[in-house]
């Protein structure tokens, strides 16, 4: 089965000095970048377009087309900003990423400001990892040093500064518009849009934001030609990706495959499920999207078909629970989540997000009552498409799926007076 996998961003973890840039260099790296530079700006983005990439953050936006979005030949200051907040629960692909391999985005980083027409470049990275944010700065620093960055790169008239931006610890700020206003030194909540961030992004001026696993497909995407990349994945699903599978399996971790893998496929290079233990549901692209089970086993994992069977690939966080698990549990942990993290700026996701905590703790605990499941997805119907950010968005699904394809479960509880996998956490949680 190995032979399904596609390591190209993922290739040369295993190399001890592949963070540094002689390292990185020995594996290939900084290639690229000169061959952008001795190509017109537009070239680049018609490779990048004809290579059918779309972004690696969650929605799926074809990235070349997305890039010329950007005003060609006005006199304003244009800015590139790479998100690498990674918060949501599940998702895992980016922090490695850049830890294992900085000089990757940071070139991928350079290539993409030429084609946008950017001086400053902004990489937000999540706060917490402090790990991560010493090490792309460490990158950061090498490159200048090797004339990678700064004035007049590699003698092209190019110039370019990165700056690696540490975040403030809020899921929000990974929603593009909180992240600027954040970036901007506010507190970060989502703005109007429009004007998107092409139109008037970070300071008001014409920005491109780009997840960091799209930014750090670009280098490869350059040296091997786009036709190369256009010949792996499926019809609209074009290229590899990082598949971060978690839970219960034999071997959790990051598998980079094409596009339209099966978790089937998956599951076999992982593994299987560990020993003695069955799959019970998962998650193809994390907690914002609704919830899978094993008729889902064959399905391939590209945009298009995630999306008919009602759930989405968002950023491949396969989380896998096999048959010891409470789906009403995790249901109830992913609201909390959303519920913490909701930033608070409209109605709809604020109040609802607590209501939901509320009524799923009482059905966790055995409390609900026979009018909680319709209110509970009705309160659903009232968050989604009303909420004024794709946070709110992403709260419905996870529950309505699983009330979906365990409804039994749910009910369960209520009859049972408790939780069926963990009676004794219910009857404390009553006496509480
Ligand atoms: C609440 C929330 C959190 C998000 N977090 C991230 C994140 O951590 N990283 C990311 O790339 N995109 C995140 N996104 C999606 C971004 O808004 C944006 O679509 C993405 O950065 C665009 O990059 P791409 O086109 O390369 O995918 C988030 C969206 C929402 C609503
Ligand atoms: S949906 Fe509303 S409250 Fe929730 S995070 Fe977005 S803007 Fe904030």
């Amino acid at each position: 089965m190995t032979d399904i996998l596609t390591p190209v961003l993922t290739a040369h973890w295993d190399q001890p000095d592949i963070f540094t840039l002689d390292g990185y260099r020995r594996s290939g790296g900084w290639k690229a970048l000169p061959k952008a530079l001795a190509m017109e700006r537009g070239d680049v983005i018609a490779a990048v377009k004809n290579s059918g990439l779309r972004g690696r953050g969650g929605a799926g936006f074809p990235t070349g087309v997305k890039w010329g979005f950007l005003p060609q030949g006005d006199t304003k200051p244009h800015y590139l900003v790479v998100n690498a907040d990674e918060s949501e629960p599940g998702a895992c692909k980016d922090v490695p990423l850049m830890m294992a391999n900085p000089h990757l985005l940071v070139e991928g980083a350079a290539i993409a400001s030429y084609a946008i027409g950017a001086s400053h470049a902004f990489i937000y990275v999540r706060g917490e990892v402090a790990h991560v944010i010493r090490r792309l700065r460490h990158a950061v620093e090498e490159a200048y040093e090797a004339g990678l960055l700064g004035r007049d790169i590699l003698g092209s008239g190019f110039d370019l500064d990165v700056i690696v931006h540490a975040g403030a610890g809020a899921y929000i700020c990974g929603e593009e518009t909180a992240l600027l206003d954040s970036l901007e030194g506010r507190r970060g909540l989502p703005r109007n849009k429009p004007p998107f961030p092409a139109v008037a992004g970070v300071y008001a001026l014409p920005t491109n934001v780009n997840n960091v696993e799209s930014i750090a497909s670009v280098p490869a995407i350059l040296l091997n030609g786009a036709d190369w990349f256009a010949g792996i994945g499926t019809e609209k699903s074009k290229g590899y990706g990082i598949f971060s599978l978690s839970g219960h399996i034999t071997t959790p971790g990051q598998y980079e495959a094409p596009l339209g893998i099966t978790l089937r496929q998956l599951l076999d290079l992982a593994g299987g499920m560990r020993a003695g233990h069955r799959l019970k549901f998962w998650t193809a692209g994390g907690s914002s999207a609704g919830i899978l089970t094993d008729e889902h086993l064959d399905m391939p994992m590209d945009f298009e078909s995630v999306a008919a069977a009602g759930s989405g690939l968002g950023t491949r966080s396969v989380q896998i629970f096999d048959e010891t698990t409470c789906v009403v549990r995790v249901i109830l942990r992913w609201t909390e989540f959303y519920q913490h993290e909701s930033c608070g700026k409209c109605t709809p996701c604020r109040e609802g997000t607590y209501w939901l905590v509320r009524m799923l703790e009482r059905m966790e605990h055995g409390q609900g009552t026979d009018e909680d499941l319709p209110k509970l997805l009705d309160i659903c119907d009232n968050i989604v498409g009303r909420a004024f950010c794709a946070l709110g968005d992403s709260v419905g699904p996870p529950i309505t799926s699983a009330v979906r394809y365990f409804r039994d479960e749910f009910l369960q509880h209520q009859k049972e007076g408790g939780c069926p996998f963990d009676p004794a956490a219910s009857t404390a949680w009553s006496q509480s």
